[in-house]
């Protein structure tokens, strides 16, 4: 089968470039991946889909691969979409879901995007990668990194969490903390680029990590019979699977696959403590202007700056969705509530998520009724420096006490 890829386009002027090598931005943007989508639809049926594997290359014709190429992988995507009653019931929701992307490989969504860049990097004969990481980017690309038998090179914030750091350096990866902001860090992979030989995977420096996080939407349209939900919050950092989803969509609308032509309302998810896209949402601005002194415990979204801001802007007010800030101080309630009351590992990213819906029910944007659909961008266990509530001790030289243990 060959790749249905026709070209790629940049997304600041729409100028075409060559699928056929190794590209990287256009006039310091990002590129999309363009398919003929009339030939995708004539050659593949959407019912036809159940027949195959349950991971995220089952969507092979709207990716950039081609039969013969080697993938790098680990089986990842399909992951859960999970009912949440409880806390729905909670937040005023009667049809709220999380889509648990916790459940893939490395713990995080990550793994989409750096399955499709890896395996196209490996595919364009690239042996070294860098890349800046507020943490679950690092693990994934030191991960797939070395199953393709990669160099890697990670840089991230020094008080990125400890969890993150490790699976880099297990995985092999040459990591590195500074002392700055994923911002800086992204300026050391820049600057090194000539000198060290890298190839630069940062966030939508090159084109295929979108066409991986597209995924997301290609599942979730597959998952809910190909009529998508009311309303999509998603955690936003650089932005690429809000981005990739909106894609999504959009091709499959353009193939004809949706059973409706409603689709979801974006809601990009910001901290206070840093949210350069909810600012610019608000002033009506295009482009975001950095955020200073970013700082949020949810650190996946404490990008102070995104080269595809612009392309997160346009499909926020495309889809008629919103752009919304949380209060920081209250991230680690609503990761309290959203685990105790459902049980799923959700993260401090998508926690933020939670405190997004209170705010749109509160303001009357949400309707009680309305299918929404949270994004669990990654795992709860990998945020270790987020959780204070200590663990009470049973001292086995006293009696137990069973009040204490009754509460
Ligand atoms: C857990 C988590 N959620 C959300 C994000 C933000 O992702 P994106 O760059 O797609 O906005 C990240 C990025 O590091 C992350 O690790």
């Amino acid at each position: 089968m060959p790749s249905f890829v026709t070209h790629l386009e940049a997304a600041i002027d729409g100028t075409h470039l060559p699928s056929d090598t190794l590209q990287t931005l256009h006039k310091d943007r990002p590129l999309w991946v363009r398919y003929d989508l009339e030939a995708i639809a004539s050659s593949l049926a959407k019912d036809k889909l159940g027949d195959r594997e349950p991971t995220l290359w089952r969507y092979r014709e709207l990716l950039p691969v081609n039969e013969q190429q080697d993938l790098i992988s680990f089986g990842e995507g399909m992951s859960p979409l999970l009912p949440c009653r409880r806390l729905g019931e909670t937040l005023g929701l009667s049809d709220l879901w999380i889509k648990d992307e916790s459940q893939l490989p490395t713990g995080s969504f990550k793994s989409r995007g750096m399955a499709m860049a890896v395996t196209m990097a490996a595919h364009f004969g690239v042996k070294r990668i860098a890349l800046p990481s507020a943490g679950n980017a690092g693990g994934a690309a030191a991960a797939y990194g070395a199953r393709a038998g990669m160099e890697v090179y990670v840089f991230m914030p020094e008080d990125t969490p400890i969890i993150n750091q490790y699976e880099c350096v297990l995985g092999g990866a040459k990591t590195f903390v500074a002392n700055g902001l994923i911002t800086d860090c992204g300026k050391i992979v820049r600057d090194g680029r000539e000198r060290m030989g890298w190839f630069d995977l940062s966030t939508l420096k090159e084109p295929y990590r979108i066409e991986g996080k597209k995924t997301m939407g290609l599942e979730l349209a597959e998952q809910c019979g190909w009529k998508l939900p009311d309303v999509i919050l998603y955690p936003t950092g650089g932005g690429t699977g809000l981005i990739g989803m909106w894609k999504a969509f959009d091709e499959l609308a353009k193939m004809g696959w949706l059973e409706s032509d409603k689709l979801p309302r974006m809601v990009s998810v910001q901290s206070e403590g840093c949210c350069p896209i909810v600012r610019a949402f608000e002033t009506g601005e295009r482009f975001a202007e950095p955020h200073v002194g970013a700082d949020t415990i949810a650190r996946g979204i404490r990008v102070p700056a995104a080269v595809g801001d612009f392309m997160i802007l346009d499909a926020v007010r495309e889809s008629g969705g919103c752009a919304v800030a949380v209060e920081e101080a209250r991230i680690r309630e609503w990761l309290e509530l959203a685990i105790s009351q459902e049980g799923i590992s959700v993260c401090p990213e998508a926690a933020a998520c939670v405190g997004a819906i209170e705010k749109l029910t509160a303001n009357g944007w949400l309707k009680p009724d309305e299918q929404v659909v949270i994004f669990n961008t990654g795992a709860a266990q990998k945020y270790v420096e987020a959780i204070t509530s200590p663990v009470p001790r049973i001292d086995l030289a006293q009696p137990i006490d069973w009040d204490v243990i009754a509460g």
